[in-house]
């Protein structure tokens, strides 16, 4: 009989896994967990070994009796786990590195989550988590997923909508770091700070932030003035907001925000780099490179600094601490993206939202927001519809419902370049899209 908690991570090749690893040595003496299984499919086989080698040795460092087992076969690693962790990319690097290249050959910011890029993201990956769904449903009904694969907000809502499982909790880094960057700012400790969030994935604002209780939303806008002042992320070159801008808003922007109230700004910046032969994507290939050969170090068994350069920074706080309040039913407050019932007037019952919650161990509870403010509610609807369009276009692999997508997206400026970016994106991705064939 088992008595720890079963997890199966599938991506479990990924760089970011020493990070998750990380957090359940942390959480151990609370979070009991007695078998992590990652699993990978045959091309990720190497970094599955790689990594899953790492894990090994970091649990054996710390000296905590989780054991870890590498498999190819996701049924194996399914069968009675507790919590499923999702942090899979379909199509790897090579797909990432299309989804950003093309668009910005044709002047459009590509984006890997809200962007085009962002759409075939979801075209590729949502039919695999309807898949997984549906394994879970035989193998592991009672268990929770927790979805980390972009776009979250998405691959959510589809899980939501159209998955025979409804135990499914979308999780980003971005709240965290969020909260983080407030710490900072104010230079007080973080568990100090609350932000009261609500949006979508990567598009979520910070309706209110808290120290202590206290609301200091309006000194921490203030200092963000100061354009020397950021709240950022790896992935993304942060500008100083326009400051008359930003106290007009009076609402914490996230991160990914830049792309929309910066747009020209960001895309000039990416096609400079792209004239270079840059993407993200080149950048974030050459520092798994990096990570893949400190990794395979024997004499390694911590999680390396490096791979703080990577935009996943506290994830393993934002995963394991979300577990953990699951498993213990703690009632505490974290924001992650589940379905809207209501939370957010104006967008659909049904919807992902990201919002902050009380987690429970009968999952998350979203706490009222009632309207958006009038200044985002526009934008964030305009985005709910496009992510909903995507949804049913990677459920039906109707290419309509994919052009309407496209064209609808805001990075998109018409409907004949949407035409041309979908046929030269469905054409370069055909062998991960098989519901378009
Ligand atoms: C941020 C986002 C994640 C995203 C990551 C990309 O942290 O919140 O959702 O996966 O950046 O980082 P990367 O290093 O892959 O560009």
């Amino acid at each position: 009989m088992n008595s720890g908690l079963k997890i199966a991570t599938i991506g479990g090749g990924s760089s970011y896994t020493p990070e998750l690893i990380e957090g359940f040595i942390k959480y151990y003496p609370e979070l009991p967990v007695s078998e992590i299984w990652l699993v990978d499919v045959e091309e990720g086989k190497e970094k599955l070994e790689i990594v899953g080698n790492l894990a090994k040795r970091m649990v054996e460092k710390a000296g905590i009796p989780i054991k870890i087992h590498l498999t190819l076969d996701r049924r194996e690693a399914l069968e009675n786990a507790d919590f499923v962790t999702t942090q899979f990319r379909v199509g790897m690097l090579e797909a990432r590195s299309k989804d950003e290249f093309i668009p910005l050959k044709h002047g459009v910011l590509g984006q890997e989550t809200n962007g085009p890029g962002g759409l075939f993201k979801a075209l590729r990956t949502i039919p695999v988590i309807l898949d997984i769904g549906k394994e879970m449903k035989e193998l592991c009904p009672d268990a929770w997923l927790i979805n980390f694969t972009n776009p979250a907000g998405m691959v959510t809502e589809a899980v939501l909508r159209y998955s025979p499982i409804k135990k499914v909790v979308g999780l980003c880094n971005v709240p965290i770091g969020m909260e983080m960057g407030v710490a900072k700012l104010l230079n007080v400790d973080h568990k100090r700070v609350r932000i009261q969030f609500a949006g979508l994935n990567h598009l979520v604002y910070g309706l209110d932030v808290f120290v202590d209780g206290v609301s200091v939303k309006e000194r921490v806008i203030s200092i963000l003035t100061n354009p020397e002042k950021t709240i950022t992320m790896q992935n993304i070159h942060a500008m100083g907001w326009e400051p008359d801008f930003l106290r007009a808003l009076n609402l914490l922007p996230c991160p990914y925000h830049h792309y929309y109230f910066k747009h020209g700004e960001m895309l000039e910046k990416e096609l400079m780099d792209f004239q270079e032969g840059k993407t993200r994507a080149t950048v974030v290939r050459e520092l798994e490179a990096e990570l893949f050969k400190l990794y395979k170090n024997p004499e390694l068994a911590i999680k390396p600094p490096q791979l703080e350069q990577r935009g996943g920074a506290y994830y393993s706080d934002a995963a394991v601490r979300l577990i953990h309040s699951m498993y213990t039913d703690k009632r505490d407050i974290q924001a992650v993206n589940t379905m809207n019932s209501g939370a957010i007037l104006s967008l659909p019952y049904d919807a992902a939202v990201e919002v902050s919650c009380v987690i429970t161990k009968d999952g998350p509870i979203p706490m009222v927001v009632g309207e958006l403010p009038i200044q985002v509610s526009g934008l964030v609807s305009q985005v709910k519809s496009f992510e909903r369009v995507a949804i049913e276009a990677a459920v039906t692999g109707d290419r309509r419902k994919a052009l309407l997508a496209m064209t609808i997206n805001p990075f998109v400026p018409s409907d004949r370049m949407a035409k041309v970016l979908l046929d030269e994106m469905l054409e370069v991705h055909k062998p991960y899209l098989p519901q378009f064939q």
